[in-house]
This record gives structure tokens, sequence and C-alpha cells, in this order.
């Protein structure tokens, strides 16, 4: 796996209100172990201030291009050559016009011109002023240039319009960033993903449901989506926002999510059942709520479809990976378990400590045995479980 450690980030803020989401973006990325180089424009700093950015990514602002803080004068080589990606976030309509122009009037500008490394531009502005026609070209001529485009998003405006423009939320760049730094070892590749609980209706108002989050579910499609896969992801209920990049699907009950994934599985190279499915479901659901009576209530259940089962007993099936949590026996049952679902590869975990953390500790069985991925927080698991399935999934394409 990539190594995000030793990433070193020059970040361009230029005058746009977005500008106060960048300070969130470099923690989100500090927290990930990149190193952020802030260089802001001068009307960047009208927005947000040089001593803000300096406190979060813990490095001198530079803004300036005869400030004091290099020597030789040269800070738009020296930044652009000490760093594997420049971010322009929030990038301007004015600025994105300077990039597809070359103009190089102020120090970002210069670095981004003087730049020998990648370059992703996250633009942010009014909607008139992103769907003018000049605008649209200059994106155009920058995707042309090899420059990736992040964004923009729908939605309200500072100025109180609805439209296209937003800025990404920082957590979508600090994703789209941490995704352009893997290598794409999974490119081309469909992955078909099952998360979070089920909900299956006792009436109009209740119903049998688990304590599955979908953490586990949607770090697996995140860091499939960062090795370049083509991510579909069937969900259950669950509070998560969809990974930047995946195709979601929600559905409500298990009966759903077979419909679902028997449509699109054909089209699949790799499908993750980490779905919480509930194994029974009510048999005759009530459409009204059912009255409480003094006596007590029966109700039939009825056992759900084996979605995995159905999707490796296919006559050509995807490379199949499917979950099991126990709450004890672990060892015995996965093993035992990945045999009856006949599939290459299962994770297992105890239900006590992964349903609903943060962190968990997976044990892989496969056909050499089983591996450990040892406790972290379930992205960091995510992208382990990738490696081990690109090795396996290619040894057996
Ligand atoms: O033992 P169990 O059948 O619950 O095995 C868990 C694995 O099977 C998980 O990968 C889960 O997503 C999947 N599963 C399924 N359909 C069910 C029950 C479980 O796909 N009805």
């Amino acid at each position: 796996m990539e190594q995000i450690q030793t990433k070193r980030i020059v970040l361009g803020i230029t005058g746009g209100i977005a500008a106060y989401k960048s300070a969130e973006l470099t923690r989100l990325l500090v927290n990930q172990g990149i190193q952020i180089q802030v260089a802001m424009t001068e009307a960047a700093c009208h927005f947000i201030t040089p001593t803000t950015m300096q406190a979060l990514s813990g490095k001198q602002v530079f803004i300036n291009q005869w400030g004091e803080h290099t020597a030789n004068h040269m800070a738009h080589i020296n930044l652009s050559r000490a760093t594997d990606a420049i971010i322009i976030a929030p990038a301007t309509a004015d600025f994105i016009a300077k990039l597809v122009h070359g103009l190089a009037d102020d120090l970002l500008s210069t670095l981004c011109l003087a730049r020998n490394c990648p370059m992703l531009v996250a633009p942010a502005m009014n909607r008139q002023m992103w769907e003018n026609p000049a605008t649209q070209r200059n994106i155009q001529q920058l995707v042309a240039d090899g420059v990736t485009i992040l964004g923009p998003a729908n939605g309200t405006q500072a100025c109180g319009e609805e439209g296209m423009g937003r800025m990404l939320e920082p957590s979508e760049l600090a994703r789209a960033v941490l995704t352009f730094f893997q290598p794409k070892l999974l490119s081309g590749v469909k992955v078909l993903l099952t998360a979070g609980p089920t909900y299956e209706a006792i009436d109009a108002v209740r119903g049998i449901t688990n304590r599955s989050s979908g953490k586990m579910g949607y770090a697996i499609a995140q860091a499939a989506l960062e090795l370049g896969a083509e991510v579909t992801l069937i969900s259950g209920p669950t509070a998560l926002p969809c990974p930047h990049g995946a195709a979601l699907m929600n559905i409500t009950s298990a009966a759903e999510m077979f419909e679902l994934v028997q449509k699109h599985v054909t089209d699949t190279d790799i499908f993750i059942s980490v779905a919480a499915v509930a194994d029974y479901r009510v048999a005759q659901p009530s459409e009204q709520k059912i009255k409480k009576s003094t006596g007590g209530l029966t109700l039939e259940l009825l056992p759900n479809p084996d979605i995995l089962g159905y999707v490796s007993g296919l006559p050509k099936p995807p490379f199949c990976v499917g979950f099991a949590a126990e709450s004890h026996n672990l060892y015995e049952y996965a093993a035992t378990k990945r045999k009856t679902k006949k599939i290459p590869l299962l994770a297992a975990n105890l239900v006590q400590q992964a349903i609903g953390a943060d962190d968990n500790e997976l044990v892989l069985f496969d056909d050499a045995g089983e591996h450990v991925l040892p406790r972290a927080n379930k992205l960091k698991l995510a992208r382990a479980l990738l490696q081990h399935i690109v090795k396996l999934y290619r040894r057996g394409n």
C-alpha cells in the first residue's frame, strides 16, 4: 500500500468564502500523517488568517513571492519541488482562469506554473460564475492539461442562491486526496458491496433490525475506491455519508437487498458481503400499527434468502468475500462458514468488539489458512483487507 505518511502536499488557498473549509481540510489531512504546506493568495487572507492555517499545518504559511522566508527568493521553485501534489481549495473562477493561461503574478500562481507534480483543483464560486461558458471552457482546458478537478457540489451558496459551485466538503476533499495517492490496483474492476443492517417490518412503525452501523462496509467501499475500483454500494439504513464516487443504493429489507444484488451481480468482478442481513423476516407484516393487548404476541418468522450463498452459487460467481460476526468460538465457526458458503475469503470478527465501533480486528480465512489483521480503525483495516483481496483476486484471474 502506498505510504500516505510520507506524502507532502502544497495546499493553495485562493480568495473565496469556502476558504474557511480549508482549515478543516488541513486538519483532516494532517491527521492522516500528510505534511501540508499552505500557500495563500492575498485575497484568501481576507477570508481566513495565515495564523489559523499555520497553527493547523504546523508550518510557516507562504503568501508573498518576496517574503523573508526563503533566502534565495525562490519560494515558487522550492515549494513546488518539495511536494508530491498541489491542491487548490478553494479555487476561484479567477484563479482557474489564471491557471489556464499560465499567469504567474503572485506566489501561488507562480508555483503552480513552476510545478513538476500533479495538481488537484476544487472549484468554489457562485453558480452563475460556474455556469459561465468562460469558466466551463477553462475547466475543460485544465482537464485537458491533466489537472484533476474535484467537484464542485450542488446546493445552497454563501450568496443565498442555489446551484452548482459549492466547494466539496473537507471530508470529501480529504478522501479524494487519499484516493489520488493510492496505486490503482483495481482500475476497471467492478466491486459490489452490501453494508449496514437490514430492517424487517413487523408493522407500520416497528421492525426487526440489528446494531450494525455500516462503518466497516463503507470503509471497504472507500478503500476499494482508493484503488480505482468502480464501486456499487447496496446499503441498509445507516447514518453514514456515501463514500465519494460510489454508486449508493439504499434499501430497507433483506428482500430489497437481494433484489438489487441479483440485478447488479451479473456485472460484478468482486462481491463483498459485509451487510448484517437479518436471518428472518416477519411472515405477514401489518400495514397498520398493531394495537397493544394484555395478552402476548406471536410473530411468525420466515428465513430470508442467503444473499451471499446465492452469489457464490452462481454458475460463474464473482470473487466472493463474506463476513462473519461471532460472539464466541470465532476460529471454529468462521472456518466452517467459509466452507459452507463456498467462498474463497471470509473475514471474521467478534461482535463484542466490532458492532458500532470505530476500531476493529479481523481474522481472514482463505485456502492458505488464517491471517490476523490487528486492531486498527476501520478504514485502515479496510485498506489492509483490500490488499489481501487484490492478491487473491489477481491470482485467480
Ligand atoms: O452466518 P451468516 O449466514 O450470517 O454469514 C454471514 C455472511 O453472509 C455475511 O457476509 C453476510 O453479509 C452474508 N449474509 C447474506 N445473506 C443472509 C445472511 C448473511 O448475504 N441472509
